[in-house]
């Protein structure tokens, strides 16, 4: 045997008839969509039989998912948490039946003794990245920005608020003069994008737009068209995720920047369950993915095409 093929068929032993349930939030953006066509990838790569479960953006619809992987038995969990409270009891019972559940993307306020990991990015720290980028890209300008939030409650709604702040912060050149949730949908962002563009003199006011995702940014760029401005010249566009539809918009001139989150959150979440299973290592309680900042200048049109193809 290879060492690529001893690698694949030692995980085919280790998977060998194990069920994970996966609880997934539901599919409001491109983002989502990669995570779930990569993990169920993975699954079956790995020789796992995956129970995927879609909540529709409702917790409560998480929870009893949860509930229904636990009475099964099955070997281990993986959620993305929509929202950051209200998880303590169905961790508890998961660790009761002593299974071992992987928090994937966003994190959960309650005791990191009750899941046995999480993957995920740094969700301040995106936030803060693209606040100093567009601090950096502003000079001493004065630029009043609109912020578009993601799902209230959520992690990455929260965290990357207070990153961008943090990133701006000191430049009091750099004002948010509106911010409200897109809820991380394309479809919103752009009906949210038109509210402030009423809100700001036609969007004349505007210097620049943070979004917590690309969908919202591809909305609102949308948005930003229709009320005859244009994208990425009158009005910045910096936002989060590094999907291909927001290279394409890069490439056209109408996004500016973006900060890479990977949608590749199972791979490292199931390497994590095998080494537990294997001989019981404790993997840390975060594990952390990369986040990397593009521009107009790191060839949008070669990063569309790298990606386009990847389940986005
Ligand atoms: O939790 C990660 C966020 O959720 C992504 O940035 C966003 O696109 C998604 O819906």
């Amino acid at each position: 045997l290879t060492t690529a093929a001893f690698a694949v068929s030692a995980g085919m032993a280790l998977a060998d008839g194990k069920v994970i349930g996966f609880s997934q939030i539901g599919s409001e953006s491109g983002w989502r969509a990669a995570e779930t066509t990569l993990t169920k990838k993975q699954a079956e790569e790995r020789g796992y039989q995956l129970q995927f479960s879609d909540a529709q953006q409702k917790q409560e619809n998480q929870i009893a998912a949860m509930r229904s992987f636990i009475a099964q038995g099955v070997d281990a969990i993986l959620i993305a948490p929509v929202v950051a409270t209200g998880w303590d009891a169905v961790l508890q019972e998961a660790k009761e039946a002593e299974i071992p559940v992987v928090l994937l993307d966003r994190m959960v306020d309650s005791d990191p003794s009750l899941y046995l990991t999480a993957v995920g990015s740094n969700l301040v720290h995106e936030g803060e990245v693209a606040g100093q980028w567009l601090a950096a890209t502003v000079g001493d300008k004065d630029c009043r920005i609109v912020e578009l939030q993601g799902t209230t409650g959520s992690s990455p709604a929260i965290d990357r608020k207070t990153g961008f702040e943090k990133g701006i912060a000191g430049h009091d050149n750099l004002k948010i003069v509106q911010s409200q949730t897109g809820d991380f949908t394309r479809s919103l962002g752009k009906e949210v994008m038109e509210s402030f563009l009423q809100a700001e003199n036609g969007g004349k006011d505007i210097c620049a737009l943070y979004a917590h995702n690309d969908d919202m940014a591809v909305g609102a760029i949308q948005a930003i068209k229709e009320a005859g401005l244009k994208p990425g010249q009158d009005i910045l566009v910096v936002s989060i995720d590094a999907v291909p539809d927001i290279f394409k918009a890069m490439a056209d001139g109408e996004a500016n920047a973006t900060v890479e989150l990977t949608p590749n959150m199972a791979g490292p979440a199931f390497d994590a369950l095998e080494a537990f299973w294997a001989n019981g290592t404790e993997p840390p309680k975060f594990i952390q993915t990369e986040s990397k900042l593009y521009t107009q200048a790191d060839d949008p049109a070669g990063q569309y095409e790298a990606r386009k193809d990847l389940g986005y």
